[in-house]
């Protein structure tokens, strides 16, 4: 690509999305959800077996039970919407090459709210927790939880992050 091309929607929303973790009140649309999974599920997979399922969570009570699996419970009880996001095992054919794809489609979906003006951020470590999320949301065996995803209005967007220079990331160039 030309350098002097002008930066697209998508590389600005690359480096400007920030992980929100402080929500406003104010409710999400639904509208902007749909959008964001439709990216999520634009995502590239092995042989296209888009093994990635989405639960979306807008009840204030289930909201709650699942923010006592995790440390980031404020997090999630403060969210205007939480998305679950799976693995079919039933749609799989190479656990780390799925994982992968799932990875993707959760980007995208930072990314749509990122462009969308909503605020999101990845949560892993409710991953701990995994089998009493699935009992939660009476789900069959069959999908396995791989992150929730919490969404809202940023309460603000002062937090920096950084990333170590990319010439300290190749590690062999011929
Ligand atoms: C696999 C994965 C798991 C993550 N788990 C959590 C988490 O449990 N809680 C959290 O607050 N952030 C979590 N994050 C977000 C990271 O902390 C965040 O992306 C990183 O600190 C860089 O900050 P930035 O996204 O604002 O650039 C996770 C990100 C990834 C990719």
């Amino acid at each position: 690509m030309s350098q002097e091309k002008p930066q697209t929607n998508v590389m600005t929303a690359i480096y400007e999305r920030r992980s929100i973790r402080h929500f406003l009140e104010s409710p999400v649309d639904r509208k902007a959800v749909q959008e964001a999974l439709r990216a999520a599920s634009w995502a590239p997979s092995g042989l296209n077996n888009q093994p990635w399922r989405f639960s979306i969570i807008w009840d204030k009570e289930l909201k709650d039970r699942l923010a006592g699996l995790t440390r980031y419970s404020k997090t999630l009880q403060g969210a205007g919407v939480l998305i679950a996001v799976f693995l079919d095992r039933d749609s799989s054919y190479d656990y780390v090459k799925d994982c992968q794809a799932i990875g993707a489609a959760i980007q995208n979906m930072l990314l749509s709210f990122e462009h969308q003006g909503l605020g999101a951020v990845w949560i892993g470590e409710i991953l701990k927790n995994k089998e009493k999320v699935a009992a939660m949301l009476d789900l069959p065996e069959r999908l396995e939880l791989m992150a929730i995803v919490a969404v809202g209005e940023p309460a603000h967007r002062e937090q920096t992050s950084h990333r170590r220079p990319v010439e300290e990331l190749i590690i062999f160039e011929k």
